[in-house]
């Protein structure tokens, strides 16, 4: 692939720490409704300074998201889809982002390729505050700063076109002086190379799902978007798609966010991001010993124990607590007793202690 940097900050995790930043100053409490917490965020944000925090420059992470709130509202029902979800994603990563169904996964995926608004926060990519974009800019960004692979593939592929076509249609309306050679070496990326003149319907799910990822890397863009892009595919071809992503992260430097439900395939990854009810509850790095080997095909994945766990304290100092872990404490009510020693907290179930 050209003009592809070579191994660019691949080792964002050297030192091992979790990179997210957690801001949520917002009070999301039960009896609040969607609109007073919007009307509490809305005023907090117009009393921040606005963009000078993060720039337009190379400088910038690649994502930020700050206090994100996104509210669906139908005649029926207003559904709190994110709640003041905050997370920092650097050049060069790569990034799983797993959760149970309907925590808001594809809503935040769908506002870093810009095509949602959310209803209140903030959220930059390479270095642009995307909702303060003309409408003219985010025709732009979506052409040139993100691709986007989704699970349909009814929706990434034209169904009349065969696959070169598909992947060279992207590139028409830019400056590539190259297209047919990029189109063809972008087939060969994926793998695809032999089925270049076949059609959507001729092809498996997961050939779809290879030409999908060479479409969404067709204008080279800066954040490359997956989601679910394994889910409807065997494990063998789960496994294939994956180490596909791997090796454009790890060889040409592709920032990449792939949601997926697949808890095997995320271990994989040097970063894994859970979210939780709408928010980022807890972070996986891959262990430095792991970081160093990452190229060698002797570690078992799927075996081993690859990752350090963290849970997320936000500028309040609140955490989730794993449900595991919570369940385990058996509490008769919401009280826990906490205590500091030697600097670890503990957190007890008072009554037990008083057994
Ligand atoms: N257009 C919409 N109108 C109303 N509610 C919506 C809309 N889109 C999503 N939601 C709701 O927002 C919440 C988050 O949805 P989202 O699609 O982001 O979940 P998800 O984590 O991607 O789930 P899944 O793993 O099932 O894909 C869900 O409760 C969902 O019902
Ligand atoms: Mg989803």
């Amino acid at each position: 692939m050209r003009n592809n940097v070579k191994n660019s900050n691949k080792k964002n995790h050297k030192d091992n720490k979790p990179v997210s930043e957690v801001k949520t100053d917002m009070a999301v409490k039960s009896e609040e409704k969607p609109e007073e917490i919007l009307s509490a965020v809305t005023s907090e944000m117009a009393n921040e300074a606005t963009d000078n925090d993060v720039t337009d420059n190379a400088n910038a992470p690649m994502v930020l998201a700050e206090n994100l709130v996104k509210i669906y509202k139908t005649p029926e029902l207003e559904v709190l889809a994110l709640q003041g979800l905050d997370l920092r994603v650097e050049r060069g990563e790569l990034t799983a982002i797993i959760g149970n169904s309907g925590s808001g996964k594809s809503t935040f995926l769908n506002m870093l390729g810009g095509l949602d608004e959310p209803s209140a926060g903030k959220l930059f990519v390479d270095g642009k505050n995307l909702f303060k974009l003309s409408k003219k800019e985010k025709v732009l960004y979506k052409r040139d700063t993100v691709g986007f692979v989704w699970q349909n593939n009814g929706r990434n592929l034209l169904p009349y076109m065969n696959a070169f076509e598909n992947i060279i249609t992207p590139m028409q309306l830019t400056s590539e002086k190259h297209k047919k050679e990029r189109a063809l070496e972008l087939l060969d990326l994926v793998g695809m190379s032999h089925r270049k003149n076949s059609k959507l319907n001729q092809l498996s799910g997961g050939e779809q799902q290879r030409i999908a990822i060479a479409i969404a890397l067709a204008n080279k863009p800066k954040l490359l978007l997956a989601d679910e892009p394994t889910g409807s595919v065997d494990r063998k071809t789960a496994d294939y798609i994956f180490d596909l992503f791997k090796r454009l992260n790890s060889e040409y430097g592709q920032t990449i966010i792939i949601v997926t439900h697949d808890v095997a395939l995320s271990k994989k990854v040097q970063r894994v991001v859970a979210i939780r009810d709408g928010k980022i509850s807890s972070e996986r790095i891959l262990k430095e010993h792991y970081i160093m080997n990452s190229g060698s095909s002797e570690i078992n994945w799927l075996e081993e124990e690859t990752q350090d766990e963290f849970a997320i304290v936000d500028k309040a100092g609140r955490i989730q607590i794993p449900r595991k872990m919570l369940d385990s404490l058996a509490l008769k009510d919401n009280k826990i007793k906490v205590s500091f020693d030697d600097s670890i907290i503990r957190l007890e179930n008072p009554l037990k202690e008083e057994n």
